[in-house]
């Protein structure tokens, strides 16, 4: 058994877990953050997406050891209140989810994208991007489409900061 501390969604806490515990299970058994999902277990369809410090990583993948004394964030984090983060109201706005599995690995992954891309995003470079995140509903149109939308958005919102 390990102590793992980190800040998860600008909460600190401490989890007693096992050294092989993976970090996916440490936000959704622990801390019961279940909007980050387990789709494959293999780091292939990345619907387990969140950010470890600002960059975004496959917690099915990732030990909670590996996370400790990070900042952790998860889907259940980038809103502010009632005020949707701008890549969610992006996908709300675009038809950009179906079932829903994938969006929040979709959505973590997708503003990690634009915060390295900035300004210079085109749709080749979003669909590149997002290759390590499956959807088996959409096809992919409309997410392509948020993404690009939610970088103006974004763009916008840090100008008003
Ligand atoms: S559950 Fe992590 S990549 Fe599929
Ligand atoms: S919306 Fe259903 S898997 Fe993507």
């Amino acid at each position: 058994m390990s102590t793992v501390k980190l800040t998860v969604n600008g909460r600190a806490v401490s989890v007693d877990c096992e050294d092989r515990t993976l970090l996916v299970h440490l936000l959704r058994d622990h801390l019961n953050l279940t909007g980050t999902h387990v789709g494959c277990d293999t780091s292939q369809c990345g619907a387990c997406v969140v950010h470890i410090d600002g960059r975004a990583v496959k917690s099915c993948t990732t030990l909670a050891g590996q996370a400790d004394g990070a900042n952790v964030t998860t889907i259940e984090g980038i809103a502010k209140g009632d005020q949707l983060h701008p890549m969610q109201e992006a996908f709300r706005d675009n038809h950009g989810l179906q079932c829903g599995f994938c969006t929040p690995g979709m959505i973590m992954s997708a503003i990690d994208i634009v915060n390295r891309y900035g300004g210079n995003l085109d749709e080749a470079t979003v669909r590149h991007e997002l290759e390590g995140n499956i959807c088996r509903c959409t096809g992919y149109h409309n997410i392509v489409k948020a993404v690009l939308d939610a970088a103006s958005r974004m763009k916008v919102a840090q100008a008003a900061e």
